[in-house]
């Protein structure tokens, strides 16, 4: 497994350095580390997120009409009217969700001196959260959580290989599901995304059944393991320092700054890629057409340049332009979701319980994608 994993913001720091915009021979692909070239190769449409268009490519890696593995115009089109579907009366009515949940969950282990944060409040509240978002019927959320449990396997990680067996099968469950329910769901109340997303929006303008179903599955892959990681994480790099931990107990009007500053240090997804469409000048260096090229959204987010002390968290930190949700046009469309689960859960918490420690250190997944922890046990009195 990669070695560079157990110090990664030293090897994001060394290339920062030396070779921002780096040719990795072995993997044959392009690595950008600062954060004016990220921000440089995430806005122009000289690259695609279509890996098809690469040289290299693995036709293993499976081209589907979820949103982002869409170009323009396909990808504009298709973003619009999923975006449409994320009203602000259903962000609303999930933040009762959210603030509902997290209370429950904490009431579950409030009299257990302590609780693995992963297992007992981030990854069961980002799935309430997903499937309220996308209306699944209360008495189908047993099987949800399953599917999303088996569609956010991840290939790098051996131990969840097993579940990769069963990815296929259960991915055409799921699909059927979503098929089905967008038939009876639409033009009900409260029919969540599915039903939404079914009906015509913009004009006479609709998702095909193939984008609904892939566009589904995105919001359920993107939007698990990431949030889940954020409240871990972020909760992990507070429990671990008592000073930062009392002074947002006492500034809790910091609270959204803090999020933002977490975001940036923990950044739940490192990195992502894209394809140069034809030769490009990025940073100095001439990337070919057909070439990948990787935009580490960590390194960026750490870069002195655009942070002064990037390495210090500073739960206030204003301006903070950090790249943990992307940028450009397929820059996080969750991200209001995401950020919301992560307040609620840090001030019910933070207000709970007054003496947080960490039971020992948390683990985290080995992934060079995926900053996201896999235990983190804390005690409380
Ligand atoms: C802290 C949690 C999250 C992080 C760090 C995160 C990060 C990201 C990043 C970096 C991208 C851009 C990828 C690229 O440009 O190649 C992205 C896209 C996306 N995310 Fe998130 N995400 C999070 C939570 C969520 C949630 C909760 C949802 C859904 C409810 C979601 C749905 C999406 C979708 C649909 C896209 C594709 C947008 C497009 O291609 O136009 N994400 N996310």
């Amino acid at each position: 497994m990669t070695p560079y994993l157990d110090d990664r913001h030293t090897a994001y720091q060394r290339l920062r350095e030396t070779d921002p915009v780096h040719w990795e021979p072995t993997m044959r692909l392009w690595v950008v580390t600062r954060h004016a070239d990220v921000v440089d190769l995430l806005r122009d449409q000289r690259y695609s997120v279509d890996h098809t268009n690469a040289t290299d490519f693995v036709p293993a890696a499976q081209a589907t009409t979820s949103m982002v593995n869409l170009d323009p115009p396909r990808h504009t089109r298709v973003r619009a009217l999923v975006a449409a579907a994320f009203t602000r009366p259903l962000l609303d009515s999930l933040e009762t969700v959210v603030d509902a949940t997290v209370r429950g969950l904490l009431d579950r282990v409030a009299l257990q001196g302590g609780l693995d944060v992963v297992s007992e409040l981030a990854s069961p509240l980002a799935l309430t959260v997903l499937a309220e978002l996308l209306g699944i019927a209360p008495e189908d959320r047993g099987r949800f959580r399953v599917w999303a449990e088996v569609l956010g396997a991840d290939r790098e990680d051996g131990t969840r290989a097993a579940l990769e067996v069963h990815g296929a099968a259960v991915r055409s469950a799921f699909a059927g599901y979503i098929r089905t329910w967008a038939a009876v769901a639409t033009g009900r109340p409260g029919e969540g995304l599915i039903g939404a997303l079914a009906k015509p929006r913009t004009g006479d303008d609709r998702l095909d059944q193939s984008e609904l179903v892939a566009n589904c599955q995105l919001i359920v892959t993107a939007g698990h393991e990431t949030a889940a990681s954020l409240v871990a994480s972020g909760l992990a790099a507070l429990v671990g320092d008592s000073e930062r931990l009392e002074r947002l107990r006492r500034q809790p009007e910091l609270l959204e700054a803090a999020v933002e500053e977490l975001l940036r240090l923990e950044a739940p997804v490192q990195l992502t890629s894209r394809v140069a469409r034809e030769d490009v000048e990025l940073g100095g260096r001439h990337i070919q057409g057909g070439h990948e090229v990787v935009a580490v959204l960590a390194a960026a987010n750490r870069d002195p340049e655009q942070f002064p002390e990037p390495d210090v968290c500073d739960l206030g930190r204003s301006p903070n332009p950090h790249l943990a949700f992307g940028r450009g046009p397929h820059f996080c469309l969750g991200a209001p979701l995401a950020r919301l689960q992560a307040r609620i859960a840090f001030r019910h918490v933070l207000e709970r319980f007054p003496r947080l420690r960490l039971a020992r250190e948390p683990a985290f997944r080995r992934s060079a994608v995926l900053r996201s922890p896999t235990r983190l046990e804390v005690l409380f009195e």
